[in-house]
């Protein structure tokens, strides 16, 4: 089967290196893809967000199976645009997808299915937000109810702080539209994990947990990111409390979307609180994570595209996954300034050097080729994984990996994983 897969990040570089070991697939192109992916198919030049020129692309290359990687062209409605057109497109409808793109949809969910989240409160005017932030003697967390690239998002333990994130917000426009509405919730206090599933509309099937690391500096300080690194499996999240996950949390979300008439298939990503009081959903995704992604499908033992497939086809109930048991990490190298400012172009050596490490995959994020050289193009630049017996091991790898690696300005954390390993002694 000729498989397209969307996107260019890291996450699809993992998806299209494990594509790539399936032993049905017959052609994977990536639109638009990174050197990564060139290594594991054909690039095509044509952006994520074209859904008329990737449907047309599909169409004259005999693509069996589209998978999309990003949430805007999801939200955007790729998915009901390549299923109308016959061919089978693997995330769910751009309805569906509003479970992430529209947080004030994903909060009325939650609700009416009784799954566990922050107590809320959505505005669609500044002064009504302002007025109840100033209410409040409690650390308050305000939200961009739309996309806005994992960035709008602003914890703030002073009334003041809350007030000045809803002003840039709403005021100041800086996530744009995605800004017109806001989420004030609680501030929940705990450690963070993520649990992603395959969902086929009926059946839910749990991937392995995970963790990544969203602040951009060691000790979870500074601001947040689209994630410095991951590690699967997270031992926060022990086999009862993914049973309590499941039960609680994933079956009533996905019975709840059936219930409105917005049936869910492809990836469901859980952004939860571990609280004392039990797990919390603090967001929901609607596609794979970057990076948790990573550290993940390096651990899959099963073909990807069998899995993908049966997510389209209903058909979850008759596969298995299969896991390597050792875990996973993945160290994010970025470019220094990143979440900020950053310098593009800088030169990168030392790629093969470090692919050839036992057990490790130097993951493309933000990279591009310029005459005959891989170059910076992007904040996160790399994800660096490796397995290992033990998460120390693993994290070892990975860093003796990032440690051959260089260009000008590479900036990384270097404590990902050091919760688990704890957590573990
Ligand atoms: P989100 O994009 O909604 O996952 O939020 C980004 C990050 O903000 C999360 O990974 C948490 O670290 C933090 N966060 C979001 N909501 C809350 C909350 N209600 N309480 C505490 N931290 C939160
Ligand atoms: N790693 C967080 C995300 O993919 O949104």
């Amino acid at each position: 089967m000729n498989v397209l897969l969307i996107g260019s990040g890291g996450r699809e570089h993992a998806i299209a290196w494990k594509l790539a070991q399936s032993k049905n697939l017959t052609k994977l192109f990536i639109a638009p893809g990174n050197p990564g992916t060139a290594q594991c198919g054909k690039n095509i030049p044509i952006s994520s967000d074209d859904t008329d020129k990737l449907l047309e692309f599909a169409r004259q290359n005999k693509v069996g199976l589209a998978v999309v990687g990003p949430e805007d062209p999801l939200a955007a409605g790729i998915v009901d645009k390549f299923e109308a057109a016959d061919i089978k497109a693997f995330g769910p409808s751009g309805k569906a997808a509003q479970l992430e793109a529209d947080k004030a949809f994903a909060k009325q969910l939650m609700r009416s299915s009784s799954v566990s989240t922050a107590e809320s409160r959505t505005f669609d005017r500044f002064e009504d937000a302002k007025a109840y932030i100033a209410s409040r003697d409690e650390p308050v967390v305000v939200k961009a109810a739309g996309l806005a690239k994992g960035k709008g998002v602003y914890v703030c333990d002073e009334p003041s702080d809350g007030i000045l994130a809803a002003e840039k917000i709403m005021c100041d426009r800086i996530f744009g539209t995605a800004g017109d509405r806001i989420i004030v919730e609680d501030k929940l206090l705990g450690e963070e994990a993520s649990i992603l599933a395959f969902v086929d509309g009926r059946n839910i099937y749990l991937m392995e947990s995970s963790q990544d690391h969203k602040p951009v500096g060691d000790g979870d300080t500074g601001p947040n990111t689209g994630g410095m690194g991951a590690y699967s499996p997270a031992p926060i999240v022990t086999e009862n409390l993914l049973n309590q996950i499941s039960r609680e949390i994933l079956v009533p979300t996905v019975d709840g979307m059936n219930r409105s008439g917005t049936p869910y298939k492809g990836v469901l990503y859980a952004g939860l609180m571990i609280t004392a009081g039990g797990p919390r959903v603090l967001e929901f995704n609607v596609r794979f994570g970057d990076p948790e992604t990573q550290p993940i499908l390096m651990r899959l033992k099963s073909d990807l595209l069998e899995v993908l497939l049966a997510v389209c086809d209903g058909t979850l109930d008759q596969i298995m996954l299969v896991w390597d048991p050792r875990p996973a990490v993945c160290v994010v190298m970025a470019s220094g300034g990143y979440p900020d400012d950053y310098q593009k172009g800088r030169k990168i050596t030392g790629l093969e050097e470090a692919g050839q490490l036992e057990d490790v995959v130097v993951f493309h994020a933000g990279t591009k080729e310029q005459n005959g050289q891989i170059v910076t193009s992007g904040g996160r630049v790399l994800g660096v994984t490796a397995l290992g017996s033990t998460i120390a091991n693993a994290k070892a790898q990975a860093y003796k990996a990032v440690e051959k690696i260089n260009f000008d300005g590479a900036y990384f954390r270097r404590d990902i994983a050091d919760k688990a390993i704890k957590a573990k002694l």
